[in-house]
């Protein structure tokens, strides 16, 4: 039902709503949904720039067919390979047989290793662009936001740019679908939680895409999920900017695994100390209730990172290793962290938080309170030493 929006000369955005999946990837929860963007570019030559996800949206041929009034369609530019975003590749291509696909030398190994050999494949260069009448397009390798084949599509004319994953959002467009219909405010969490869990692996590699952009300048900013960026463009920009330079506010989450509780107790007495030092953006999370989604997500957003753990069989509590693991393997960097942990039979908790510490070189802000038991006057001290250093580190 929802129809084509002009975005700027003959650009249409053509995107559908998600609201039945409950995990993006199969990992990632949507409680607010997930939009899939795509472009038509309805030129002398016609080029569309991506798809949407297989079946969300049941007429997505025919609105299509609908804006081409007849006309074939030219190109079908792949900007990423991601299923999200292909998933509807088969259909046009039983549509339009003879569209010509664009995509770089990684995206034509994907498309054969899904669909086998598919006709009309054009190589494209980087730098490379292709006329279509009134717009000229421009293509940008950037490899690995978020795979290792995306690149983005420059509408030369309009200043446009089609950015694949990079600068998206979680949530679905509930009526407004460009920035300056929208109310942000609803949008930000999502917005850092998709970048946090989906592209903050490459943050490095959004800071080479912003490298590549120095200089071009872009009027609009359409990515394949979220908002569409016609009116303030360095919003979008801004946000991604810093959170891919690991920029964090100074506010501290602590996240505490504990079966009975004793560990717990320690992490609100801790919170209620940083309180007591002035610092107001203070959450805590029981790593058995909050998902590692939101997790990461509060970890990107600041600076201060506290991990306490129980020891379970001489490790960690489980959940809290595959926390530790999964920032590791994103390689977040620049956090403050302070550790601790209780026991009461073999230790293994604190003594894992550091060795994770120790493989991400975050900044330990104190010594690791390890509590054997219900913690003494002796160990609450050690906690007030880490709750004082900690709010130091974020004032
Ligand atoms: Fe939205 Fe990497 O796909």
């Amino acid at each position: 039902m929802l129809k084509p929006l002009k975005v700027a000369g003959e650009i249409y955005w053509l995107g559908a709503n998600d609201r039945k999946k409950h995990l993006f990837e199969n990992i990632w929860p949507l409680p607010n949904g997930v939009a899939y963007n795509c472009f038509l570019i309805n030129d002398e030559k016609t080029a569309l720039v991506d798809t949407i996800e297989s079946g969300v949206a049941g007429d997505f041929v025919e609105k299509v067919e609908s804006l081409l009034a007849g006309r074939p369609l030219d190109y079908l530019i792949i900007n990423h390979m991601e299923l999200d975003h292909t998933g509807e590749v088969k259909e046009i291509l039983k549509r339009y047989p003879n569209v010509q696909i664009i995509g770089n030398s990684k995206t034509f190994k994907i498309v054969e290793a899904y669909w086998g050999n598919v006709n009309n494949f054009k190589h494209v260069e980087d730098n490379e662009e292709l006329p279509l009448g009134h717009h000229k397009l421009k293509f940008l390798m950037t490899p690995w936001v978020h795979w290792p084949e995306t690149m983005m599509t420059y509408d030369v004319t309009e200043q446009v740019l089609f950015s694949g994953d990079a600068f998206g959002s979680f949530g679905t467009l509930d009526g407004g679908v460009f920035d300056d219909e929208i109310d942000f405010t609803y949008y930000e969490e999502d917005m850092r939680r998709y970048f946090s869990n989906i592209v903050g692996k490459y943050a490095n590699m959004v800071q080479k895409a912003f490298k590549k952009l120095e200089g071009v300048p872009v009027k609009s900013v359409c990515p394949v999920h979220g908002p569409v960026w016609r009116s303030n463009p360095e919003v979008v920009l801004g946000l991604y900017d810093k959170w891919s330079k690991m920029e964090a506010e100074n506010g501290v989450v602590i996240i505490y695994a504990s079966m009975y509780g004793n560990t717990e107790q320690v992490a609100d007495y801790i919170a209620r100390k940083i309180a007591e030092r002035g610092v107001k953006k203070i959450r805590i999370h029981d790593v058995s209730k909050t998902h590692i989604s939101n997790l990461i997500n509060d970890i990107w957003k600041y600076k201060g990172v506290i991990l306490g753990s129980c020891a379970y069989n001489s490790q960690m509590f489980p959940l809290m290793e595959q926390l530790t693991r999964e920032l590791e393997h994103m390689g977040v960097k620049d956090r403050e962290l302070g550790i601790f942990g209780s026991y009461s039979w073999n230790g293994g908790g604190v003594k894992n938080i550091k060795k994770f510490q120790e493989n991400v070189s975050w900044n330990l802000v104190s010594e690791p309170v390890e509590i054997y038991g219900i913690p003494d006057g002796k160990k609450l001290a050690q906690c007030d030493a880490l709750a004082l250093e900690m709010a130091e580190k974020l004032k």
